[in-house]
């Protein structure tokens, strides 16, 4: 097997040794100024490590297509189409933009960097690691919700609202991938929402667990994906399956049935996770030896340790409590012997 397993690892907490790389630093986006000016002081600090990522996705590029026309295009043709992003997001990324002096690829790579290529993924997790962040979102001095995120990329992957729920984006491949729905943005066909947006728009204005869960299974997508929401009464858990028009599945918890949990690991629940990508027996084991007892921030992070769960493209783990918002951010390495994914 090419994946490097082991027995569920335990006692890891609180996180050292060689798969703990560092912590992570917070930036305050206070949604009370302006959408051009919320990123200002996060994107002076990290300019130089954004620069780096934004220079690689480009030498990526012009290695998959070497004439150099694919960046050409991405920097005069394509970045304009960002402008027509609903507010606040063009807004956000024109000012982000302006402050790097970057112009269009970067507006470009901020919007695609999440379709990145999996064998160049590497060079990019080291790179991504000095730009990971959490941010505190907040109006009229107060919290409205944490995100962990890479700087520079506006939507979200995860993040909670305290009291309310917690959210995590995964990416989800499949035929009627997210290819057709971005060529259709491209064409012109707009309604489709990008789907870090979307998960940014539900962390900043749903109002309950239920607002979150209808809003993520109703919105029509660009591209298929699952969102991970939990919430904090008994019950309140579900993976939502989505294609880019439709809701496939909800799994929800079910205590009375025995599912005092849920998974998920980038494979649709109902089919096997492909045989060199199996994440999901290890993690499902690891918590099937926990118990639901002993279910607790160090207990997570302890199956979230275990490899081949972490592996070579962990980039950081994030640990979210929604009671009163609690998050911890942890930088990641996997080393050797370690799956490459
Ligand atoms: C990844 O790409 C680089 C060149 O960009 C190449 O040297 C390397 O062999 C590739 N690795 C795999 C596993 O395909
Ligand atoms: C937020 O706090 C700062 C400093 O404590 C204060 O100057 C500012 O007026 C406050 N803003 C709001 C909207 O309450
Ligand atoms: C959330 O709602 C407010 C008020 O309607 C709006 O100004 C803001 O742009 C919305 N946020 C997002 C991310 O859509
Ligand atoms: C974990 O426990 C569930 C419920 O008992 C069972 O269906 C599943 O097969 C177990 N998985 C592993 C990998 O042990
Ligand atoms: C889990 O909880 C059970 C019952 O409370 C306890 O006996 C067991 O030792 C715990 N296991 C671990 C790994 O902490």
């Amino acid at each position: 097997s090419p994946q490097y397993g082991e027995d569920c690892r335990s006692k890891t907490y609180p996180p050292s040794g060689p798969t703990f790389r560092g912590h992570v630093p917070t930036y305050v986006i206070n949604l009370d100024l302006p959408p051009s000016k919320r990123w200002d002081k996060l994107m002076h600090d990290k300019k130089t490590e954004l620069k780096t990522v934004v220079e690689n996705i480009k030498d990526i590029a012009n290695t998959f297509f070497p004439s150099g026309k694919v960046v050409d295009i991405v920097d005069h043709k394509i970045a304009h189409l960002t402008s027509t992003l609903p507010y606040p997001f063009s807004e956000e990324l024109q000012g982000i933009a302006n402050k790097l002096q970057m112009g269009g690829s970067f507006k470009c790579c901020a919007v695609f960097c999440r379709w990145d290529v999996k064998n160049n993924s590497w060079i990019i997790t080291r790179e991504l690691k000095p730009i990971v962040v959490n941010l505190d979102f907040q109006r009229n001095n107060k919290t409205v919700f944490k995100s962990t995120n890479f700087a520079g990329y506006i939507g979200m992957v995860s993040g909670v609202k305290p009291d309310k729920f917690t959210l995590t984006m995964n990416e989800r491949f499949s035929l009627d991938g997210g290819y057709i729905g971005m060529f259709e943005w491209f064409l012109g066909r707009r309604d489709g929402m990008w789907m870090g947006f979307l998960t940014r728009t539900v962390l900043e204005n749903a109002t309950s667990y239920q607002d979150a869960k209808d809003k993520l299974s109703k919105t029509r997508l660009l591209a298929p994906a699952y969102f991970i929401l939990g919430g904090k009464n008994s019950g309140e858990g579900c993976v939502i399956t989505r294609s880019r028009t439709a809701t496939l599945d909800i799994w929800d918890l079910d205590i009375k049935k025995g599912t005092w949990y849920v998974v998920e690991t980038n494979y649709d629940r109902w089919k096997p996770p492909l045989v060199l990508d199996n994440r999901r027996t290890p993690a499902m084991k690891c918590l099937n030896q926990t118990q639901q007892e002993n279910i607790s921030l160090p207990t997570i992070y302890d199956v979230l340790s275990t490899k081949p769960v972490l592996n070579k493209l962990t980039v950081c783990t994030t640990l979210m409590e929604v009671y009163n918002g609690h998050t911890e951010t942890y930088l990641r390495e996997c080393p050797d012997p370690c799956s490459p994914w």
